[in-house]
C-alpha cells in the first residue's frame, strides 16, 4: 500500500470550528510499502476532503490531528492494540508505523506492551518514525488507584514500552479496585486522589497529557470540579450503533477531546448494515472506512484494531473521499443504542443498567478467590502469562 497525503489547515475541538481545509490523498495498492513522511508531504492531493479537522503543527507527522488542552496534537487515526496477541501485535505496530500511522493505543491490561515497545524501538532505530512523531497512549489499570501505585504502574508501562514518556496516560475505567483483584472495591482509594497522582506524572515529565476512559458526564463533572489539570481526553465506545451524542458534545464543549474505541463495533452489526453498504457503494470505499470517517467528521479520533495488513492500511485511508449530509443521515439509521462492551464493571452507557445487578453478583463470587489470590495485570504483559501470586494480604 502507498499512502500519499498533503495536509494543510488547523483542527479545533468543537464541531462549529471544524471547517479547516485539507488536501489528503491516499493511494492504495495491495502490498504494504514503507512511505516516508517527507514523501507524504511532497505530493499534491485530490480536491479537499470537506469538514475534516486537520492540523499541520507536527512537521514530522502528516497525520490529521486534534489539538489537546495540554497543547499537544493527537492524530485522528490510531492503531488499537487490545486483543492483538503477543507474537502478532509487534508486526501490526511495525506495519502501521510504516504505513504512516502516528498514534498507537496501548494499555497495561492488554498484556502486550513489551512487544509494542520492541516494535516502537525498532521503528525509531530504523528511521521509520521518530519518538516525537508518534503519539503513544497507555492506560492505568483499575487496581492501581493509590498514588504510589499510579507512579509504579506508569514506570512499569514506560519500561515495557521502552519510552521516557507517554503522550497520553488514561485512567482506564472510573473504578477503584483493591490491588491484585478484579472488581473488589477499594474503599481507601478514590478517583480524585488517583487524579492528583496522574497530575504528578505530567509534572515529572512521564506523561505529556492525562485523561480518562469510560467516564460518564457526572463522573467527568466531578473530576473537573476537583482537578488542577483537566482531563485532555475521554476515550469511550463510539460507533454508528452507539453514537453517544450527548456525551461527545459534553466533552467537546469542555475542551475534552474524544477518542472512539471499538469504532468498528468489533465487527458486530455495523459493517454488514445496509446503510453502511449504501455509503460504501456511493463513495467507493469499504463500510469500515465509512464508519471511521463518520467519527472523524465529528472531530472524534478513532483507534481501530487490526492485525491484518490490508485492513491496517485501509483503516487509515479515511480522508480522501467526499462526505455529506446524505452519508450522515444514512449512518443515523444504524443507531440502535447497542454496546459491544462486555465489561461487567462498566457503570455508564447502555450496559450500565444491566451491570447494576450483574456487578454485585460477580463481586460476591470473586470475593473468596481474592481472599487468597492476587492477579497482576502488569506482569501478564511483561511475562506473557496470567501471573497469580498467593498472598496473605
Ligand atoms: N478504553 C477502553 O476501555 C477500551 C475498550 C476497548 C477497546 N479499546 C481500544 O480501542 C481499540 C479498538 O477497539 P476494538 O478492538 O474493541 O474493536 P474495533 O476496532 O471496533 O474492531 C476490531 C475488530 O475488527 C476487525 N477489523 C479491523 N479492521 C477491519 C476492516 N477494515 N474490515 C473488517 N474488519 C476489520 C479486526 O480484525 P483483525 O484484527 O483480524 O483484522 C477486529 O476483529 C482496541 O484495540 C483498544 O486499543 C479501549
Amino acid at each position: 500500500m502507498k499512502i500519499i497525503r498533503n495536509i494543510e489547515g488547523r483542527s479545533h475541538l468543537t464541531a462549529s470550528q471544524v471547517r479547516a481545509r485539507a488536501r489528503v490523498v491516499m493511494l492504495t495498492s495491495r502490498s504494504a510499502t514503507a512511505v516516508s513522511p517527507a514523501f507524504f508531504s511532497a505530493r499534491a492531493g485530490r480536491p479537499p476532503a470537506r469538514r475534516v479537522a486537520m492540523a499541520s503543527s507536527a512537521t514530522s507527522s502528516p497525520a490529521p490531528t486534534i489539538r489537546l488542552s495540554s497543547g499537544t496534537d493527537m492524530p485522528l487515526v490510531g492503531l488499537g492494540t487490545w486483543q492483538a496477541p503477543r507474537g502478532v501485535v509487534g508486526a501490526a505496530v511495525a506495519d502501521a508505523l510504516r504505513l504512516g500511522y502516528r498514534h498507537i493505543d496501548c494499555a497495561a491490561a492488554y498484556a502486550n506492551e513489551t512487544e509494542v515497545g520492541a516494535a516502537l524501538r525498532e521503528a525509531f532505530a530504523n528511521g521509520t518514525a521518530t519518538r516525537d512523531g508518534v503519539f503513544v497512549t497507555s492506560k492505568l489499570w483499575n487496581d492501581r488507584r493509590r498514588p504510589e501505585d499510579v507512579r509504579d504502574a506508569c514506570a512499569q508501562t514506560l519500561e515495557d514500552l521502552r519510552l521516557e514518556y507517554v503522550d497520553l496516560y488514561l485512567i482506564h475505567w472510573p473504578v477503584c479496585w483493591k490491588r491484585g483483584t478484579l472488581m473488589q472495591d477499594d474503599e481507601r482509594a478514590s478517583i480524585a486522589e488517583c487524579w492528583r497522582a496522574m497530575e504528578g506524572l505530567v509534572r515529572d515529565g512521564k506523561a505529556r497529557a492525562i485523561g480518562v476512559s469510560n467516564f460518564s458526564e457526572p463522573e467527568l463533572a466531578a473530576l473537573l470540579s476537583a482537578c488542577s489539570i483537566a482531563p485532555a481526553v475521554n476515550q469511550i465506545e463510539l460507533h454508528p450503533r452507539l453514537p453517544q451524542k450527548e456525551l461527545v458534545s459534553y466533552c467537546q464543549s469542555r475542551n475534552i477531546a474524544v477518542t472512539a474505541y471499538s469504532p468498528l463495533a468489533r465487527g458486530s452489526g455495523v459493517l454488514d448494515h445496509p446503510a453502511m453498504g449504501e455509503i460504501a457503494a456511493r463513495r467507493g470505499v469499504s463500510a469500515a472506512q465509512a464508519a471511521l470517517r463518520w467519527n472523524v467528521e465529528r472531530n472524534v479520533a478513532v483507534i481501530p484494531k487490526s492485525v491484518t495488513p490490508s485492513r491496517i492500511a485501509a483503516n487509515a485511508d479515511v480522508f480522501a473521499f467526499e462526505w455529506d449530509e446524505r452519508d450522515s443521515k444514512a449512518v443515523a439509521r444504524v443507531e440502535d443504542g447497542v454496546s459491544t462492551a462486555t465489561s461487567p464493571w462498566s457503570t455508564s452507557g447502555p450496559v450500565g443498567a444491566r451491570n447494576k445487578w450483574i456487578k454485585p453478583i460477580i463481586q460476591a463470587l470473586l470475593w473468596p478467590v481474592f481472599l487468597v489470590a492476587r492477579v497482576d495485570v502488569q506482569k501478564m504483559g511483561r511475562e506473557g502469562f496470567l501471573s497469580w501470586a498467593w498472598s496473605a494480604k
